[in-house]
């Protein structure tokens, strides 16, 4: 009896390492299955992007879909296969796994790729190499200057108020000591005695407030702090004329950059597809948000809004935030991609806001102020080895964009 439940104790334990060293065997031979050659894996991050597969998913965190990392540990290459060519036939095939997965992102639908088994494998190594040669952690851009937002304008208007009220305070408390200190002189004189007449009628005399109002001294005094008050309120407003820093207007649906730019990640580029290629950035239209909403959150009032825009062939009419005058020219592939001015660094982290706000002031004080105070990227950009050289020969230095004519009425100006 002893010895029969021993073998099977034996026997079990035994079965369990097997399968142990199998399935151990099995994970490195997936992964070791996805190649490493760098020609691949560049073949393989060319098709994550071109085919936006990192509009939902991240090598090594959770976005709209699962981290791809390990993908090869958990899952067979034949499987990943299937999926990605057709997710939703794998699912309706009953393969448990892929039900599963489908389950555990809400029934997240992920479209079908014409993509061959290689270009897969392709991907794959990319996500192999991202997974184990992780990025360096990219060294945050050096200043240069470039941290706008102020307009040059010296003391912000807020902490000049501050100071004022300060003042006025201090002012105030010097008064009412004052006063205490003529209440105590006089009740020591009127107990002292002996004070002549001319005396006592200046401890006696009684202050009279209105002879203190109707006093010239303090007409003037009152009269040039009201003109001078005035006068600064006039020329702030003058200056602000137009200026619209801090505008935060209601948009028709209540769109979040929060959720989409921050908690998602989903780029700037994915929904503002103009930014690297030309003038204006764009607004995303209603094709772009179904990339997702065809699935994403149906039931949502909000989403409720862009099936009725997409029927009725509307547009939405998000309101305009940010707006130059006709006269002034701006571009923002000139900026954000040979400049390689971070969207933050003009429009503030809007990937935390739930509402946009205008974060600039966007006068031209603004525009300049950054051109005269920042260095150009020049590194990697041919276009400007030439000029570089010669304008090192001249000056110590580093070349502004002042120094490219960014100062000239004319580039900005039509
Ligand atoms: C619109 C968003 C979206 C896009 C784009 C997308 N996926 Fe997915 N993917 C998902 C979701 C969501 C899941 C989880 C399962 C589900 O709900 O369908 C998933 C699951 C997967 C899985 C299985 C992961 C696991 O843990 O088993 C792989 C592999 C995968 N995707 C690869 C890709 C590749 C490769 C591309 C680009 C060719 C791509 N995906 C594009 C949303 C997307
Ligand atoms: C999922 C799509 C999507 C993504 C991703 C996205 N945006 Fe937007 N963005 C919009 C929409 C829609 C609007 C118009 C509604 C609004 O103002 O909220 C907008 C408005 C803006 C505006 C104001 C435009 C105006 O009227 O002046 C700025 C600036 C902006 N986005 C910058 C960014 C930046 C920077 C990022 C990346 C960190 C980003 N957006 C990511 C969809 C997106
Ligand atoms: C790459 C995928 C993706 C794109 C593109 C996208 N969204 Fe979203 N959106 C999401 C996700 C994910 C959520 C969060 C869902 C949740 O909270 O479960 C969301 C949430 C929302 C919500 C909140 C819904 C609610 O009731 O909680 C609104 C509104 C919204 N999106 C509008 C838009 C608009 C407008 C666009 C186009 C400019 C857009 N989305 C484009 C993925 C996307
Ligand atoms: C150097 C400053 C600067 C940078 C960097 C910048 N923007 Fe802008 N952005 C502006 C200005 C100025 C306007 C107003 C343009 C106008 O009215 O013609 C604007 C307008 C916009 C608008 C409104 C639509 C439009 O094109 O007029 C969006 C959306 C936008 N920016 C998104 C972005 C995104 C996304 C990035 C990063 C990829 C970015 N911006 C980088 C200065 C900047
Ligand atoms: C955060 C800094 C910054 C701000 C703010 C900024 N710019 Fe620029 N701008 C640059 C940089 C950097 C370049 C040089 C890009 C390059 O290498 O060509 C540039 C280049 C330009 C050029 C081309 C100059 C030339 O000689 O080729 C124009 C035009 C221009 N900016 C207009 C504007 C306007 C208009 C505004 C304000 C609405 C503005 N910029 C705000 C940084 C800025
Ligand atoms: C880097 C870009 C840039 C350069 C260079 C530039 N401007 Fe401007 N300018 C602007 C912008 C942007 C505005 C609009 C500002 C606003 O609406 O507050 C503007 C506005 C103006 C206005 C209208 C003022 C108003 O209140 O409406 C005049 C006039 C003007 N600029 C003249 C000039 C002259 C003259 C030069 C050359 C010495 C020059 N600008 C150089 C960007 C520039």
């Amino acid at each position: 009896m002893v010895a029969k439940t021993t073998i099977v104790r034996y026997a079990t334990a035994f079965f369990l390492v097997c399968c142990f060293v199998f399935s151990g065997k099995q994970v490195f031979a997936q992964r070791d299955a996805v190649p490493t050659d760098p020609e691949i894996i560049s073949q393989g991050e060319q098709l994550f992007n071109e085919y936006q597969c990192n509009t939902c998913h991240k090598v090594d965190s959770k976005l709209v879909g699962p981290a791809l990392a390990g993908v090869y540990d958990r899952r067979d290459l034949e499987w990943i296969y299937s999926w990605v060519k057709n997710s939703q036939a794998l699912i309706a095939s009953g393969d448990p796994q892929a039900t599963a997965l489908y389950n555990e992102f809400n029934q997240l639908v992920m479209a079908p790729y014409d993509l061959e088994d290689e270009q897969i494998l392709s991907i794959l190594a990319y996500v192999r190499d991202v997974e184990e040669n992780p990025p360096m952690p990219e060294v945050a851009a050096t200043g240069d200057g470039a941290a706008a937002g102020g307009d040059g304008s010296g003391i912000p208007s807020s902490y000049l108020n501050i100071i004022v009220a300060a003042l006025v305070v201090v002012l105030i408390l010097i008064l009412v000591v004052l006063v205490i200190i003529i209440g105590v002189l006089k009740k020591y004189l009127q107990d002292k005695e002996g004070l002549d007449e001319a005396d006592k009628d200046v401890v006696n005399e009684k202050f009279s407030f209105s002879a203190f109002v109707k006093s010239p001294t303090v007409i003037g005094i009152i009269t040039f702090l009201v003109i001078a008050l005035a006068a600064k309120n006039v020329i702030d407003g003058l200056y602000t004329i137009g200026v619209q820093q801090g505008y935060q207007p209601e948009q028709p649906i209540a769109f979040s950059h929060k959720i989409h730019a921050g908690e998602y990640e989903i780029a700037c580029q994915y929904c503002h597809t103009g930014v690297e290629i030309g003038k204006s950035a764009n607004i995303p239209s209603v094709n772009i948000c179904m990339n997702c909403h065809s699935q994403i959150k149906t039931d949502s009032p909000e989403i409720q809004k862009l099936y009725a825009a997409q029927e009725s062939g509307k547009p939405i009419e998000w309101v305009r935030i940010h707006n130059l005058p006709d006269l002034a020219y701006f571009n923002h592939s000139q900026h954000v991609k040979v400049g390689g001015i971070e969207c933050q660094t003009c429009h503030g982290e809007i990937q935390e806001m739930e509402v946009v706000k205008q974060h600039a002031p966007l006068t031209m004080g603004w525009c300049i102020d950054c051109h005269r105070n920042t260095s150009l990227n020049t590194q990697g950009n041919g276009y400007y080895d030439k000029l570089v050289e010669l304008h090192n020969k001249t000056s110590g230095t580093p070349m502004n964009v002042e120094d490219i004519g960014g100062l000239e009425c004319a580039k900005c100006h039509y």
